[in-house]
Parts: C-alpha cells; structure tokens; sequence
C-alpha cells in the first residue's frame, strides 16, 4: 500500500488544486491494483472523490460521446436499501451455482461477505451508460464505460484508497430494476458494474496473473515465441 506522506507535486482540476502523491508511478499502480473487499470506516475525503471522478473522465470512449454516468452513493440507510435486491439475487445465483473449486469458493465469500456489508462501505458508486448518448452496438457501449472504471479504479488506488468492482445491479437478474428505482436512474440510462471504494482494511499483495506467454501470440495464433519477431 502506498503512504501519503510525500506530497511533491500538484494538480489543478477547474478551480480547485490538489496535491498529489508522487510515489505510485502508472505502471506500478497497474502492477499492483488489487480487489480489496474490506474498508475502513473513514470516510472518503470529497477532494479525493473529486480526482477519482475526474480521472474517470478522462478515459477514451467511443467517438468521445463520454456516455457515462456515475451515483456515487454514501448514505448508509441507501446503502442499506441497495443492498436487497443485489444480496437477495446474488445468493439465488449462489444457490443455483455448483461444484467450485476451493480457490473459487473463498473468493466467492469474500464476495458475500462484502455485499452483506454493503452499508459498511464508505461509498459505492454505480457505473452508468446513457444509451441515448452512445452508439447502439453492445460492444462499443460497454468498451465505452469500462476504461473510465479502470481509470477511476487506478485513480482510487493512487491516492491510498481501495475498490472492487463488481456487477450487482446491473442486469435483471442481478436486481437492476429495483436498484435503478431506489436511485431514481431513468429508462434510458443502464448500470453497467458498481465499485466498492473506501480505504482498505487489508493489506494484499500484488495480483496474481497467468504468465504472458499463456495468452500472448506473435503475428499468428498459436506462435507464442517472441524472439525473431
Ligand atoms: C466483470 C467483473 C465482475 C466482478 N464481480 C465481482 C463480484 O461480484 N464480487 C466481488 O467481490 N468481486 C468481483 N470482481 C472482482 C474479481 O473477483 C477480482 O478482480 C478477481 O478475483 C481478481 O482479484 P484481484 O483483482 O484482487 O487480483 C469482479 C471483477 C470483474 C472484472
């Protein structure tokens, strides 16, 4: 986890100007990016909430239509409200799911155990399309949200704080049209994932991924050799 104590340089977003912590360099906030699924209860300063959400916005979407919107909800009996229907439905997944490995299980209740305590949670923010402001195929709707997640995510990371994301709300069988109505997201706007943010009540190391060579080919499927390329 980084320290805030070093504080060299600034930055200024409209009128208001932030200091930055310059220890995290890109890549190794990249590197190190984890899911952290227990927070502190501090809350999340709103100057830091601010540089998230603008970091977000600088993300690439398609033809630069920005379509996103985020609610970033902190009040705890909301929380409490929101809660229902993605607990409610993630449980019914749970129960209709079968044979998980070990490795799986732990994750998942990790999972449960964080969504229980979703009031816990200093803030949650629900990532939101405006279909009417992006183009119709699915694939560059979602491609046009989820670099702004990662943005924001990163951002989050950069600054000492935590998130995970997670896809409850945002589809029907997910408890969408209830979350959507407590939050009073209109017809046209769709909630593509939600990030849990706060600052992390644990610490994990860096993530785990397969080695490149597992999923990298060089000019033709299949040719996984890098030298001679
Ligand atoms: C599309 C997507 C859906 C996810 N859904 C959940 C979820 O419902 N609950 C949860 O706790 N984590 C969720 N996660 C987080 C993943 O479980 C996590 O990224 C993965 O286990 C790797 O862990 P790490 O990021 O700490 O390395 C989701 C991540 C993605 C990208």
């Amino acid at each position: 986890m980084i320290s805030l104590c070093e504080v060299r340089e600034s930055l200024t977003l409209g009128e208001i100007r932030f200091n930055m912590p310059r220890e995290m360099t890109v890549l190794e906030g990249i590197n190190s990016l984890r899911s952290v699924r227990k927070f502190k209860s501090d809350p999340v300063p709103e100057d830091k909430l601010r540089i998230i959400l603008e970091s977000a916005s600088k993300a690439a979407s398609g033809s630069n239509t920005q379509p996103w919107e985020f609610v970033v909800v902190r009040d705890a009996k909301m929380k409490a409200r929101l809660k229902e229907p993605m607990l409610r439905t993630w449980l019914e997944r749970l129960a209709g799911g079968s044979g998980m490995s070990q490795r799986m299980r732990d994750v998942y209740d990790d999972a449960t155990e964080m969504l229980r305590n979703t009031e816990k949670a200093p803030v949650i923010i629900y990532c939101c399309i405006d279909l009417d402001r992006v183009g119709k195929s699915e694939e560059v709707r979602y491609a046009s949200i989820y670099p702004a997640v990662q943005n924001l995510m990163l951002a989050a990371h950069a600054l000492g704080l935590a998130t995970c994301l997670t896809v409850h709300g945002s589809t029907p069988t997910r408890g969408e049209p209830e979350v959507k109505k407590l939050l009073g997201i209109p017809e046209n706007v769709k909630i593509t994932c939600l990030v849990y943010l706060g600052y992390p009540a644990v610490r994990l190391g860096h993530p785990k991924r397969k080695p490149i060579e597992k999923f990298t080919h060089y000019n033709h499927y299949g040719h996984r050799v890098l030298s001679g390329f």
